[in-house]
Protein backbone atom coordinates (compact mmCIF):
# COMPACT_ATOMS: atom_id res chain seq x y z
CA UNK A 1 0.00 0.00 0.00
CA UNK A 2 1.23 3.58 -0.58
CA UNK A 3 3.38 4.81 2.63
CA UNK A 4 1.46 7.81 4.20
CA UNK A 5 3.06 11.28 3.84
CA UNK A 6 4.18 13.14 6.50
CA UNK A 7 4.70 16.78 6.41
CA UNK A 8 6.77 17.68 9.79
CA UNK A 9 6.61 21.75 11.26
CA UNK A 10 9.78 21.84 13.54
CA UNK A 11 13.03 20.04 13.07
CA UNK A 12 14.42 20.79 16.62
CA UNK A 13 14.92 18.91 19.58
CA UNK A 14 11.70 16.91 19.31
CA UNK A 15 11.09 17.11 15.61
CA UNK A 16 14.95 16.16 15.00
CA UNK A 17 13.98 12.88 17.58
CA UNK A 18 11.11 12.19 15.75
CA UNK A 19 12.94 12.09 11.82
CA UNK A 20 15.67 9.78 13.80
CA UNK A 21 13.06 7.48 15.28
CA UNK A 22 10.86 7.00 12.11
CA UNK A 23 14.15 6.37 9.83
CA UNK A 24 15.96 3.70 12.38
CA UNK A 25 12.78 1.71 13.08
CA UNK A 26 11.21 2.41 9.71
CA UNK A 27 10.79 -1.53 9.12
CA UNK A 28 9.08 -2.18 12.45
CA UNK A 29 6.51 0.75 12.20
CA UNK A 30 5.30 0.07 9.04
CA UNK A 31 4.56 -3.43 10.00
CA UNK A 32 2.60 -2.03 13.34
CA UNK A 33 0.84 0.65 11.13
CA UNK A 34 0.03 -1.79 7.93
CA UNK A 35 1.59 1.12 5.90
CA UNK A 36 4.89 2.68 6.06
CA UNK A 37 4.83 6.32 7.38
CA UNK A 38 7.54 8.80 5.46
CA UNK A 39 8.30 12.58 6.30
CA UNK A 40 8.07 14.11 2.82
CA UNK A 41 8.53 17.77 3.72
CA UNK A 42 9.44 19.49 6.95
CA UNK A 43 10.02 23.45 7.61
CA UNK A 44 12.04 25.16 10.12
CA UNK A 45 13.54 29.12 10.38
CA UNK A 46 16.64 28.41 9.42
CA UNK A 47 17.11 25.36 6.60
CA UNK A 48 20.86 25.30 6.53
CA UNK A 49 21.30 25.02 10.26
CA UNK A 50 22.98 21.78 11.64
CA UNK A 51 20.87 19.34 12.57
CA UNK A 52 20.38 16.30 14.96
CA UNK A 53 18.84 14.53 12.12
CA UNK A 54 19.73 13.35 8.63
CA UNK A 55 17.45 15.36 6.73
CA UNK A 56 18.38 13.59 2.84
CA UNK A 57 15.11 12.86 1.00
CA UNK A 58 13.05 15.31 2.86
CA UNK A 59 11.71 18.69 1.29
CA UNK A 60 13.01 21.79 3.08
CA UNK A 61 11.10 25.09 3.80
CA UNK A 62 11.39 28.10 5.76
CA UNK A 63 7.53 28.71 5.16
CA UNK A 64 5.29 25.85 6.96
CA UNK A 65 2.26 26.81 5.00
CA UNK A 66 3.71 25.44 2.32
CA UNK A 67 3.58 22.23 4.07
CA UNK A 68 0.11 22.66 5.62
CA UNK A 69 -1.43 23.28 2.00
CA UNK A 70 1.09 20.66 0.02
CA UNK A 71 -2.13 18.21 -1.39
CA UNK A 72 0.30 15.32 -1.62
CA UNK A 73 0.66 15.42 2.79
CA UNK A 74 -1.81 13.27 4.51
CA UNK A 75 -0.66 14.11 7.97
CA UNK A 76 0.63 17.34 9.80
CA UNK A 77 3.40 16.67 12.78
CA UNK A 78 3.78 20.42 14.34
CA UNK A 79 6.89 20.55 16.64
CA UNK A 80 6.88 24.63 16.16
CA UNK A 81 6.03 24.94 19.91
CA UNK A 82 3.68 27.76 21.03
CA UNK A 83 0.55 29.24 20.43
CA UNK A 84 1.14 31.71 17.62
CA UNK A 85 2.23 30.18 14.15
CA UNK A 86 2.13 26.71 15.65
CA UNK A 87 -1.78 27.67 16.24
CA UNK A 88 -2.51 29.03 12.53
CA UNK A 89 -1.17 26.00 10.99
CA UNK A 90 -2.86 23.33 13.35
CA UNK A 91 -5.99 25.40 12.60
CA UNK A 92 -5.03 25.53 8.56
CA UNK A 93 -4.13 21.78 8.65
CA UNK A 94 -7.28 21.06 9.90
CA UNK A 95 -8.80 23.10 7.00
CA UNK A 96 -7.70 21.52 4.62
CA UNK A 97 -8.53 17.86 5.72
CA UNK A 98 -5.04 16.65 7.49
CA UNK A 99 -4.74 14.85 10.68
CA UNK A 100 -2.44 16.42 13.21
CA UNK A 101 -0.31 15.23 15.44
CA UNK A 102 1.38 17.44 17.81
CA UNK A 103 3.66 17.72 21.26
CA UNK A 104 2.22 21.21 22.40
CA UNK A 105 0.79 21.59 25.53
CA UNK A 106 0.24 24.91 25.52
CA UNK A 107 -1.77 25.27 22.24
CA UNK A 108 -4.04 22.37 23.63
CA UNK A 109 -4.32 23.22 26.97
CA UNK A 110 -5.01 27.26 25.99
CA UNK A 111 -6.69 26.61 22.57
CA UNK A 112 -8.04 22.76 22.31
CA UNK A 113 -11.66 23.13 22.82
CA UNK A 114 -12.05 24.98 19.87
CA UNK A 115 -9.32 22.67 17.80
CA UNK A 116 -10.96 19.60 18.90
CA UNK A 117 -14.36 20.98 17.92
CA UNK A 118 -13.13 22.00 14.19
CA UNK A 119 -11.38 18.84 13.94
CA UNK A 120 -14.64 16.60 14.74
CA UNK A 121 -16.19 18.80 11.80
CA UNK A 122 -13.70 17.79 9.81
CA UNK A 123 -13.61 14.28 10.85
CA UNK A 124 -9.84 14.39 11.61
CA UNK A 125 -7.97 13.74 14.05
CA UNK A 126 -5.72 15.66 16.44
CA UNK A 127 -2.94 13.48 18.16
CA UNK A 128 -1.47 15.16 21.31
CA UNK A 129 0.32 11.80 23.11
CA UNK A 130 3.73 13.68 23.46
CA UNK A 131 2.34 16.62 24.97
CA UNK A 132 1.96 15.15 28.22
CA UNK A 133 5.03 13.41 30.18
CA UNK A 134 6.83 13.32 27.20
CA UNK A 135 7.72 9.50 26.49
CA UNK A 136 5.29 8.06 28.96
CA UNK A 137 1.67 7.03 27.30
CA UNK A 138 -0.23 8.33 29.78
CA UNK A 139 -2.91 10.06 27.91
CA UNK A 140 -3.60 6.34 26.16
CA UNK A 141 -3.59 4.98 29.47
CA UNK A 142 -6.15 7.17 30.54
CA UNK A 143 -8.43 8.03 27.75
CA UNK A 144 -8.32 4.09 26.86
CA UNK A 145 -6.53 1.69 29.41
CA UNK A 146 -8.57 3.11 32.50
CA UNK A 147 -11.94 3.96 30.57
CA UNK A 148 -13.95 1.52 33.00
CA UNK A 149 -12.89 3.73 35.89
CA UNK A 150 -14.02 6.89 37.57
CA UNK A 151 -11.06 8.48 37.99
CA UNK A 152 -10.94 9.92 41.89
CA UNK A 153 -7.73 11.53 41.77
CA UNK A 154 -4.15 12.11 39.89
CA UNK A 155 -0.87 13.62 41.05
CA UNK A 156 2.01 13.82 38.83
CA UNK A 157 5.71 14.94 38.36
CA UNK A 158 4.59 16.40 35.04
CA UNK A 159 7.85 18.88 34.53
CA UNK A 160 11.41 17.26 33.45
CA UNK A 161 12.77 20.22 33.66
CA UNK A 162 11.76 21.23 37.25
CA UNK A 163 12.08 17.26 38.46
CA UNK A 164 15.84 17.59 36.93
CA UNK A 165 17.07 20.94 38.80
CA UNK A 166 15.45 19.65 42.02
CA UNK A 167 17.05 16.23 41.70
CA UNK A 168 20.42 17.87 41.24
CA UNK A 169 19.96 20.88 44.18
CA UNK A 170 19.16 17.98 46.44
CA UNK A 171 21.61 15.51 45.43
CA UNK A 172 24.78 17.30 44.40
CA UNK A 173 23.95 20.87 45.51
CA UNK A 174 24.30 22.46 42.61
CA UNK A 175 22.96 25.89 41.92
CA UNK A 176 19.56 26.37 40.41
CA UNK A 177 20.29 28.86 37.57
CA UNK A 178 23.71 26.69 36.58
CA UNK A 179 21.25 23.11 36.05
CA UNK A 180 18.39 25.25 34.39
CA UNK A 181 21.29 26.17 31.43
CA UNK A 182 22.11 22.65 31.66
CA UNK A 183 18.40 21.75 31.40
CA UNK A 184 18.26 23.62 28.25
CA UNK A 185 21.25 22.45 26.48
CA UNK A 186 19.95 19.32 26.72
CA UNK A 187 16.48 20.39 24.98
CA UNK A 188 14.45 19.92 27.94
CA UNK A 189 13.22 23.32 28.97
CA UNK A 190 10.49 25.23 27.13
CA UNK A 191 11.49 28.35 24.53
CA UNK A 192 11.02 30.34 27.73
CA UNK A 193 11.84 28.64 30.92
CA UNK A 194 9.92 29.86 32.82
CA UNK A 195 7.59 27.87 32.10
CA UNK A 196 9.69 25.01 33.23
CA UNK A 197 10.20 27.14 36.71
CA UNK A 198 6.86 28.84 37.35
CA UNK A 199 4.78 25.97 36.74
CA UNK A 200 3.31 26.81 33.60
CA UNK A 201 4.16 24.11 31.34
CA UNK A 202 2.84 21.77 34.18
CA UNK A 203 -0.37 23.47 34.51
CA UNK A 204 -0.76 22.97 30.70
CA UNK A 205 -0.19 19.42 31.01
CA UNK A 206 -2.31 19.01 34.26
CA UNK A 207 -5.16 20.65 32.15
CA UNK A 208 -4.99 17.90 29.96
CA UNK A 209 -4.71 15.08 31.99
CA UNK A 210 -7.85 16.50 34.08
CA UNK A 211 -9.80 16.84 31.32
CA UNK A 212 -9.45 13.42 30.15
CA UNK A 213 -9.39 11.93 33.54
CA UNK A 214 -13.18 13.95 34.43
CA UNK A 215 -14.82 14.24 31.38
CA UNK A 216 -14.53 17.85 31.42
CA UNK A 217 -13.46 20.76 29.21
CA UNK A 218 -10.02 22.38 28.76
CA UNK A 219 -10.44 24.81 31.56
CA UNK A 220 -6.35 26.55 31.40
CA UNK A 221 -7.25 29.66 33.66
CA UNK A 222 -8.32 27.95 36.23
CA UNK A 223 -5.30 25.71 37.50
CA UNK A 224 -3.56 27.25 40.47
CA UNK A 225 0.10 27.91 39.56
CA UNK A 226 2.99 27.88 41.75
CA UNK A 227 6.80 27.33 40.25
CA UNK A 228 10.13 26.16 42.50
CA UNK A 229 11.94 29.05 42.64
CA UNK A 230 11.59 29.77 46.12
CA UNK A 231 12.46 26.82 47.01
CA UNK A 232 15.34 26.92 48.92
CA UNK A 233 18.40 23.91 49.85
CA UNK A 234 17.77 24.55 53.30
CA UNK A 235 13.70 23.36 52.69
CA UNK A 236 15.33 20.39 50.86
CA UNK A 237 17.19 19.27 53.70
CA UNK A 238 14.63 20.33 56.42
CA UNK A 239 12.09 18.28 54.04
CA UNK A 240 14.87 15.39 54.46
CA UNK A 241 15.37 15.52 57.96
CA UNK A 242 11.08 15.21 58.61
CA UNK A 243 11.13 12.42 55.87
CA UNK A 244 9.42 14.28 53.04
CA UNK A 245 10.48 14.65 49.32
CA UNK A 246 10.30 17.91 47.78
CA UNK A 247 8.67 17.30 44.32
CA UNK A 248 6.97 19.76 41.82
CA UNK A 249 3.53 17.97 41.70
CA UNK A 250 0.60 18.51 39.56
CA UNK A 251 -2.82 17.32 41.63
CA UNK A 252 -5.88 16.99 40.13
CA UNK A 253 -8.80 15.46 42.41
CA UNK A 254 -12.51 15.16 42.45
CA UNK A 255 -14.15 16.38 45.76
CA UNK A 256 -17.59 16.29 46.08
CA UNK A 257 -17.79 20.51 45.98
CA UNK A 258 -15.95 20.26 42.94
CA UNK A 259 -12.29 19.54 40.80
CA UNK A 260 -9.00 20.83 42.51
CA UNK A 261 -6.49 21.96 39.93
CA UNK A 262 -3.08 22.93 41.22
CA UNK A 263 0.47 22.50 40.21
CA UNK A 264 2.92 23.36 43.50
CA UNK A 265 5.74 22.57 45.21
CA UNK A 266 4.87 19.65 47.98
CA UNK A 267 6.31 16.99 50.19
CA UNK A 268 5.30 13.49 49.99
CA UNK A 269 6.72 10.87 51.90
CA UNK A 270 10.14 9.84 50.88
CA UNK A 271 9.18 6.12 51.02
CA UNK A 272 6.72 6.75 47.94
CA UNK A 273 7.50 5.25 44.88
CA UNK A 274 6.82 8.94 43.26
CA UNK A 275 8.76 10.42 45.63
CA UNK A 276 12.01 8.52 44.38
CA UNK A 277 11.66 9.91 40.72
CA UNK A 278 14.69 12.05 39.97
CA UNK A 279 16.15 13.59 37.16
CA UNK A 280 14.46 14.39 33.78
CA UNK A 281 11.98 11.29 34.64
CA UNK A 282 8.23 11.81 35.54
CA UNK A 283 5.73 10.05 36.85
CA UNK A 284 1.83 10.05 37.04
CA UNK A 285 0.09 7.87 39.60
CA UNK A 286 -3.93 7.55 38.74
CA UNK A 287 -6.30 6.52 41.44
CA UNK A 288 -9.72 5.07 39.47
CA UNK A 289 -12.07 3.38 41.56
CA UNK A 290 -11.95 -0.31 39.92
CA UNK A 291 -8.41 -0.35 39.45
CA UNK A 292 -7.00 1.44 42.68
CA UNK A 293 -3.83 3.23 42.19
CA UNK A 294 -1.92 3.09 39.21
CA UNK A 295 1.48 4.38 38.57
CA UNK A 296 3.19 5.55 35.18
CA UNK A 297 6.79 6.49 34.84
CA UNK A 298 9.38 7.17 32.09
CA UNK A 299 11.54 10.11 30.59
CA UNK A 300 9.20 13.01 30.17
CA UNK A 301 11.50 15.26 27.96
CA UNK A 302 14.17 14.75 25.53
CA UNK A 303 14.71 14.53 21.55
CA UNK A 304 13.53 10.54 21.17
CA UNK A 305 11.35 9.93 24.28
CA UNK A 306 9.04 12.51 23.10
CA UNK A 307 9.37 11.24 19.55
CA UNK A 308 8.49 7.72 20.95
CA UNK A 309 4.67 9.33 22.03
CA UNK A 310 4.92 11.38 18.52
CA UNK A 311 5.72 8.25 16.16
CA UNK A 312 3.05 6.30 18.16
CA UNK A 313 0.64 8.71 17.99
CA UNK A 314 1.49 8.58 14.12
CA UNK A 315 0.90 4.85 13.96
CA UNK A 316 -2.21 5.73 15.81
CA UNK A 317 -3.17 8.16 12.82
CA UNK A 318 -2.53 5.94 10.45
CA UNK A 319 -4.56 2.74 11.74
CA UNK A 320 -7.66 4.91 11.79
CA UNK A 321 -7.33 6.80 8.25
CA UNK A 322 -10.06 4.52 7.24
CA UNK A 323 -12.52 4.21 10.17
CA UNK A 324 -15.59 5.79 10.51
CA UNK A 325 -14.69 9.67 12.16
CA UNK A 326 -17.65 8.99 14.91
CA UNK A 327 -15.94 5.94 15.91
CA UNK A 328 -12.68 6.92 16.88
CA UNK A 329 -11.44 7.74 20.19
CA UNK A 330 -13.07 11.08 21.29
CA UNK A 331 -9.80 13.37 21.32
CA UNK A 332 -10.60 14.32 25.31
CA UNK A 333 -11.79 10.70 26.31
CA UNK A 334 -15.54 11.64 26.50
CA UNK A 335 -17.88 12.52 23.46
CA UNK A 336 -17.86 15.79 23.22
CA UNK A 337 -21.77 16.52 23.98
CA UNK A 338 -21.07 14.27 27.62
CA UNK A 339 -18.47 16.70 29.20
CA UNK A 340 -19.33 17.81 32.39
CA UNK A 341 -19.06 22.00 33.08
CA UNK A 342 -18.15 20.64 37.21
CA UNK A 343 -16.81 23.52 38.91
CA UNK A 344 -13.05 24.20 39.50
CA UNK A 345 -12.65 24.88 43.44
CA UNK A 346 -10.99 28.23 43.91
CA UNK A 347 -8.11 27.89 46.43
CA UNK A 348 -9.22 28.81 49.40
CA UNK A 349 -11.66 26.09 49.43
CA UNK A 350 -8.34 23.16 49.10
CA UNK A 351 -7.60 21.51 52.33
CA UNK A 352 -3.86 20.34 52.49
CA UNK A 353 -1.38 19.66 55.28
CA UNK A 354 1.34 22.08 55.49
CA UNK A 355 4.79 22.34 55.92
CA UNK A 356 5.56 26.47 57.63
CA UNK A 357 9.27 27.36 57.84
CA UNK A 358 9.51 30.35 59.74
CA UNK A 359 12.52 32.60 61.05
CA UNK A 360 11.63 34.01 64.36
CA UNK A 361 13.76 36.08 66.88
CA UNK A 362 15.44 33.34 69.45
CA UNK A 363 13.76 34.86 72.71
CA UNK A 364 11.56 33.26 74.96
CA UNK A 365 7.50 33.24 74.04
CA UNK A 366 7.82 33.24 70.33
CA UNK A 367 6.49 29.84 69.60
CA UNK A 368 4.14 29.86 72.01
CA UNK A 369 2.65 33.17 70.18
CA UNK A 370 2.76 31.08 66.97
CA UNK A 371 1.11 27.34 68.61
CA UNK A 372 -1.55 29.89 70.13
CA UNK A 373 -2.63 31.34 66.35
CA UNK A 374 -2.40 28.00 64.89
CA UNK A 375 -4.58 26.97 67.91
CA UNK A 376 -7.25 29.43 67.68
CA UNK A 377 -7.73 28.70 64.20
CA UNK A 378 -8.22 24.79 64.78
CA UNK A 379 -4.88 24.29 62.70
CA UNK A 380 -3.21 21.11 64.40
CA UNK A 381 0.42 21.10 64.84
CA UNK A 382 2.30 17.48 63.99
CA UNK A 383 5.56 18.31 64.24
CA UNK A 384 8.14 21.26 65.15
CA UNK A 385 11.81 21.41 64.60
CA UNK A 386 13.82 24.23 65.87
CA UNK A 387 17.21 25.08 64.31
CA UNK A 388 20.30 26.74 65.83
CA UNK A 389 20.57 30.42 65.17
CA UNK A 390 21.85 32.03 62.78
CA UNK A 391 25.25 33.65 62.66
CA UNK A 392 24.07 37.06 60.95
CA UNK A 393 21.36 38.17 63.02
CA UNK A 394 20.41 35.28 66.28
CA UNK A 395 17.24 34.76 64.59
CA UNK A 396 16.33 30.72 64.59
CA UNK A 397 14.54 28.75 61.68
CA UNK A 398 11.66 27.02 62.84
CA UNK A 399 9.68 24.22 60.83
CA UNK A 400 6.24 23.15 61.42
CA UNK A 401 4.21 20.55 60.28
CA UNK A 402 0.64 20.38 60.22
CA UNK A 403 -2.92 18.23 59.90
CA UNK A 404 -5.03 18.77 56.76
CA UNK A 405 -6.67 22.14 57.19
CA UNK A 406 -8.04 24.20 54.35
CA UNK A 407 -6.16 27.14 52.36
CA UNK A 408 -7.78 29.69 53.53
CA UNK A 409 -7.46 29.34 57.41
CA UNK A 410 -3.81 28.62 56.23
CA UNK A 411 -3.56 32.37 55.15
CA UNK A 412 -5.15 33.67 57.97
CA UNK A 413 -2.75 32.02 60.26
CA UNK A 414 0.06 33.12 58.01
CA UNK A 415 -0.86 36.19 58.11
CA UNK A 416 -1.37 36.12 61.91
CA UNK A 417 2.29 35.03 62.17
CA UNK A 418 4.26 37.38 59.87
CA UNK A 419 2.58 40.27 61.78
CA UNK A 420 4.08 39.17 64.95
CA UNK A 421 7.42 41.08 65.58
CA UNK A 422 9.54 38.29 66.23
CA UNK A 423 9.09 37.06 63.47
CA UNK A 424 11.80 38.32 61.01
CA UNK A 425 11.13 37.13 57.01
CA UNK A 426 7.82 36.15 54.92
CA UNK A 427 6.27 32.51 55.89
CA UNK A 428 7.78 29.68 53.95
CA UNK A 429 4.63 27.72 53.07
CA UNK A 430 4.45 24.43 51.34
CA UNK A 431 1.68 22.09 50.83
CA UNK A 432 1.83 18.23 51.72
CA UNK A 433 0.34 15.29 50.22
CA UNK A 434 0.25 11.50 51.56
CA UNK A 435 -0.97 10.69 48.09
CA UNK A 436 -2.34 7.64 49.68
P1 LIG B 1 12.83 23.48 19.46
O1 LIG B 1 13.00 24.93 19.76
O2 LIG B 1 14.00 22.58 19.64
O3 LIG B 1 12.31 23.33 17.95
C1 LIG B 1 11.38 24.19 17.38
C2 LIG B 1 11.47 24.05 15.87
O4 LIG B 1 10.51 24.91 15.26
C3 LIG B 1 12.85 24.46 15.30
O5 LIG B 1 13.26 23.53 14.34
C4 LIG B 1 12.58 25.81 14.64
O6 LIG B 1 13.39 26.05 13.51
C5 LIG B 1 11.12 25.63 14.22
N1 LIG B 1 10.47 26.92 14.06
C6 LIG B 1 10.31 27.88 14.99
N2 LIG B 1 9.71 28.95 14.45
C7 LIG B 1 9.52 28.66 13.15
C8 LIG B 1 8.97 29.37 12.07
N3 LIG B 1 8.51 30.63 12.20
N4 LIG B 1 8.92 28.77 10.85
C9 LIG B 1 9.40 27.52 10.69
N5 LIG B 1 9.93 26.80 11.69
C10 LIG B 1 9.98 27.36 12.91
O7 LIG B 1 11.60 22.98 20.31
P2 LIG B 1 11.31 21.51 20.85
O8 LIG B 1 11.55 20.52 19.79
O9 LIG B 1 11.95 21.34 22.16
O10 LIG B 1 9.74 21.61 21.16
C11 LIG B 1 8.77 21.50 20.15
C12 LIG B 1 7.41 21.30 20.78
O11 LIG B 1 7.43 20.09 21.52
C13 LIG B 1 6.99 22.36 21.79
O12 LIG B 1 5.60 22.52 21.74
C14 LIG B 1 7.40 21.76 23.14
O13 LIG B 1 6.65 22.26 24.21
C15 LIG B 1 7.05 20.32 22.88
N6 LIG B 1 7.74 19.35 23.71
C16 LIG B 1 9.10 19.41 23.86
C17 LIG B 1 9.77 18.44 24.57
C18 LIG B 1 11.24 18.46 24.76
O14 LIG B 1 11.76 17.59 25.46
N7 LIG B 1 11.96 19.39 24.15
C19 LIG B 1 9.03 17.33 25.19
C20 LIG B 1 7.60 17.35 24.96
C21 LIG B 1 6.99 18.34 24.25
P3 LIG B 1 15.00 26.25 13.66
O15 LIG B 1 15.51 24.95 14.20
O16 LIG B 1 15.48 26.54 12.31
O17 LIG B 1 15.18 27.36 14.64
N1 LIG C 1 9.95 21.47 29.03
C1 LIG C 1 9.20 20.29 29.22
C2 LIG C 1 9.72 19.57 30.46
C3 LIG C 1 9.32 19.41 28.02
O1 LIG C 1 10.81 19.86 30.90
O2 LIG C 1 8.99 18.73 30.97
C4 LIG C 1 8.45 18.18 28.09
O3 LIG C 1 7.11 18.51 28.01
Amino acid sequence: MKPVNVGLLGLGTVGGGTVNVLKRNAEEIARRAGRGIVITHAAARDISKARICDTTGITLTTDPREVVDNQDIDVVVELIGGDGLAKEMVVRAIENGKHVVTANKALIARHGNQIFAQAQKKGVMVAFEAAVAGGIPIIKAIREGLAANRIEWLAGIINGTGNFILTEMRDKGRDFADVLAEAQKLGYAEADPTYDVEGIDAAHKLTILAAIAFGIPLQFDKVYTEGITRITREDVAYAEQLGYRIKHLGVARRTAAGIELRVHPTLIPARRLIANVDGVMNSVLVKGDAVGPTLYYGAGAGAEPTASAVVADLVDVVRTLTSDPNNRVPHLAFQPDALHDIPILPMAQVETAYYLRLQAQDKPGVLADVTRILGDLDISIEAVIQKEPSEQDSSVAVIMLTRRVREEKMNQAIAHIEALAAISAPVMRMRMESLK
